[in-house]
């Protein structure tokens, strides 16, 4: 996985563990681990920045002794400046903060890129990409939300398709080592749509847990 990965080369899929069943979490990240899954997209939530609670550093500790696959930690919480060093201290390999939770949104890339893992910035629907002007170039990657954040299951807000493609534009034209990724009512259509607007990593939640094969449902979004 390179860091300048882009159109040339086929999307990452990040399953998200939001849809899986949680009663069978370790069959489930043994499952999505065969079926090739290249990242595992983890989705923590804090009941105030999203209407939705979710897990912590505990369980991300867990899953990182059960699978092989980098863990891709998504925080929507208030304040992720202050649980920075409990995510990475627990297995976290990328590790985004959303930029509407950030007041020192610099401050908080350097805080985990400095303990050597990879920053991403998040961005809301309603953020316009022109709030990454200032910081893109710092970022590891970039996670458009294609929904608001908050539950899995949603339906792709089909302004995110422009978006991506003004962010790999910008991200080519100055060559910077930034991915982008997409996250929220991801499944074949719009998985391709966002592939050839240049996104490098599809996150998706239902689309791959509700399917019957996990395999064929991530192999429809690398096509
Ligand atoms: C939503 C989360 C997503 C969610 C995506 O707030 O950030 O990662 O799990 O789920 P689907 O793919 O079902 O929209
Ligand atoms: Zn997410």
């Amino acid at each position: 996985m390179s860091p300048t990965d882009n159109g040339n080369s086929k999307v990452l899929v990040a399953p998200s563990l939001l849809s899986a069943d949680f009663m069978r979490l370790s069959d489930e990240l043994q499952a999505i681990e065969a079926a090739g899954a290249d990242l595992l997209h983890l989705d923590i939530m804090d009941g105030h920045f999203v209407p939705n609670i979710t897990f912590g550093p505990g369980l991300v500790k867990a899953i990182r002794k059960a699978t092989k696959l980098p863990l891709d930690v998504h925080l929507m919480i208030d304040n992720p400046e202050l649980y920075i060093p409990r995510f990475i201290d627990a297995g976290a390999d990328f590790l985004t903060v959303h930029y509407e939770a950030s007041t020192h949104l610099h401050r908080n890339i350097y805080a985990i890129k400095n303990l050597n893992v990879k920053a991403g910035i998040s961005l809301n629907p309603h953020s316009p990409i022109s709030f990454l002007e200032e910081v893109l170039g710092d970022a590891d990657l970039v996670l458009l939300m294609s929904v608001n954040p908050g539950f899995g299951g949603q339906t792709f807000i089909d302004r995110t398709v422009d978006k991506i493609r003004a962010v790999r534009n910008i991200i080519d034209d100055k060559k910077y080592a930034c991915r982008i990724e997409v996250d929220g009512g991801i499944n074949a259509e719009t998985g391709r749509r966002c592939a050839e607007a240049g996104v490098d990593i599809l996150v998706a939640g239902n689309y791959i847990f509700y399917s019957s094969d996990y395999r064929a449902a991530i192999e429809s979004l690398r096509k």
